[in-house]
């Protein structure tokens, strides 16, 4: 199983004054956790309660229609375009780059098995996507649009641009090259998908786009790669399993929620940096930062009360980011939290030849850049501990579908648990929904007119 390492968050390590009494505090929540876990799994199958991201991973039908389509279309096509947003995008990339090799677009079709390229649209800058649009030959290019509400102004606009496009260069058989994913019962896209024959897929009611990973939203592209999708649910049921275990003592989701919540309401650490030591887990902390960002930065809690919750999420990549950000770790305000995820068994050895005979370098030859990576980031924790600095470490054992469907699957409860602390609605996203509207308002929505005269005065 994945290991949560939280020695370093101790008051024994770091001090009193950035450190948690950690055993006091498990015993002082262990009640509340105990509660929290509880309702989670005796919530998850209620209406309205936004959890059936929980039964993900058990939804075999899903799975099956999945492999289905991916079986089906296999190698007839040479890209994947992903339109979507946020949690419409975020998951499917972060699984995609962890688990394919890297650089995977450029590797010659041999290479890649016969598995196409993938590409994810997760903006609309103009430049960008008339760039992409030259690269792709859109007869063959699947383009699947992703959006749980159907009408997000920038998907659909992406779509819009799109369909056309195809529909000139491709004919009627332009429909065949379509994918939607979307709500079964509403939006927009659902009724354009039923009306113009599209093959769609369906997000299940009460899961938001953050924690929709393990739906058709986040398989299906992994499965046109060839990515085995059950070893990825395989790996979220056994950490579902792990994490229905109420006592503290033995959750890692559970501790790791408590620790940062403290760390926030007690340490006034606001900042909760995602650092792996893995190229490939890089999109990994983006996806964290936006699951943490949206799900825990709220204006009010559960009893209506200004509470303005959250910890602002910040990536890092080792060593990358050591030459950019440590600095600030170790030496600027100490308000943050550092997780560092790091890699039990990296795929490959590099070993680094002895060639050189300058002291300054020579010490390098015969190790390999494993070690180096290693030994870089048991520097990185070293100097944090120096300065005082409350850093956990996440590792995973190795980078495979099941042990990427735990990882995730862990951060989901972890989030759903410290919104529970915070006593706020981790599922809801207000102040996303609000600059939506001004779009819309500001595109000409019918419907938005009041909103459109009101934000040109505040513009
Ligand atoms: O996590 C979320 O709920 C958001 O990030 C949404 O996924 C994002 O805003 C896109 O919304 P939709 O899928 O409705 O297009």
């Amino acid at each position: 199983m994945i290991e949560l390492n939280y020695r370093n968050i101790k008051e024994e390590i770091i001090g009193g004054e950035n450190g948690l009494n950690i055993n006091a505090e498990f015993d002082a929540y262990k009640d509340t956790i105990h509660k929290i876990i509880a309702e989670l799994n005796s919530n998850k199958d209620k209406p309205g309660q936004n959890l059936q991201w929980m039964n993900l991973g058990y939804n075999e039908e899903t799975i099956w229609y999945v492999k289905e389509y991916a079986a089906m279309v296999e190698n007839r096509f040479d890209n994947i375009l992903i339109l979507g947003m946020g949690g419409s995008s975020l998951g499917a990339q972060a699984v995609c780059e962890a688990l394919l090799p890297p650089y995977w677009n450029h590797l010659t079709k041999e290479q890649r098995n016969n598995y196409p390229r993938i590409f994810f649209l997760d903006n609309i800058d103009p430049d960008q996507m008339v760039s992409m649009l030259n690269i792709l030959d859109l007869k063959k290019t699947l383009v699947n649009v992703v959006t749980k509400s159907g009408s997000t102004a920038e998907v659909m606009a992406q779509f819009m641009v799109l369909k056309d496009k195809m529909e000139k260069e491709l004919g009627d058989d332009y429909r065949k090259n379509i994918i939607a994913t979307t709500d079964k019962n509403m939006g927009i896209l659902k009724q354009l998908s039923s009306q113009e024959g599209y093959k769609t897929f369906y997000i299940p009611d009460d899961v938001v786009g953050r924690f929709s990973v393990f739906s058709a939203v986040g398989l299906l592209p992994v499965a046109l790669l060839g990515i085995n999708i059950e070893e990825i649910t395989q790996g979220v049921k056994d950490m579902d399993l792990a994490l229905k275990n109420t006592d503290i003592h033995y959750n890692i989701a559970a501790q790791n929620a408590l620790i940062h919540y403290l760390m926030d309401v007690k340490k006034g650490k606001k900042i909760s940096v995602m650092m792996p030591y893995s190229y490939r887990l890089r999109f990994i902390a983006d996806w964290y930062c936006q699951l943490w960002a949206e799900s825990l930065g709220k204006e009010k809690n559960k009893e209506n009360q200004i509470v303005n919750t959250g910890q602002t999420p910040v990536k890092a990549l080792g060593v990358t980011d050591q030459h950019s950000q440590i600095q600030l770790y170790n030496e600027g305000p100490n308000d943050k939290i550092i997780n560092f995820l790091r890699v039990g068994e990296y795929d490959t050895t590099l070993e680094i030849p002895n060639i050189f005979e300058y002291t300054g370098i020579s010490y390098l030859g015969g190790k390999t850049i494993n070690r180096l990576f290693n030994a870089e980031a048991d520097s990185t924790m070293a100097s944090l501990i120096d300065y005082k600095r409350p850093n956990i470490t996440i590792t995973v054992p190795k980078i495979t579908p099941y042990y990427i469907g735990q990882l995730l699957y862990m951060f989901e409860i972890q989030t759903a648990i410290t919104g529970a602390l915070y006593n706020i609605d981790a599922f809801d996203q207000p102040g996303v929904e609000q600059s939506k509207n001004y779009t819309y308002a500001l595109m000409g929505r019918v419907g938005y007119e009041d909103s459109a005269n009101e934000l040109k005065e505040k513009l």
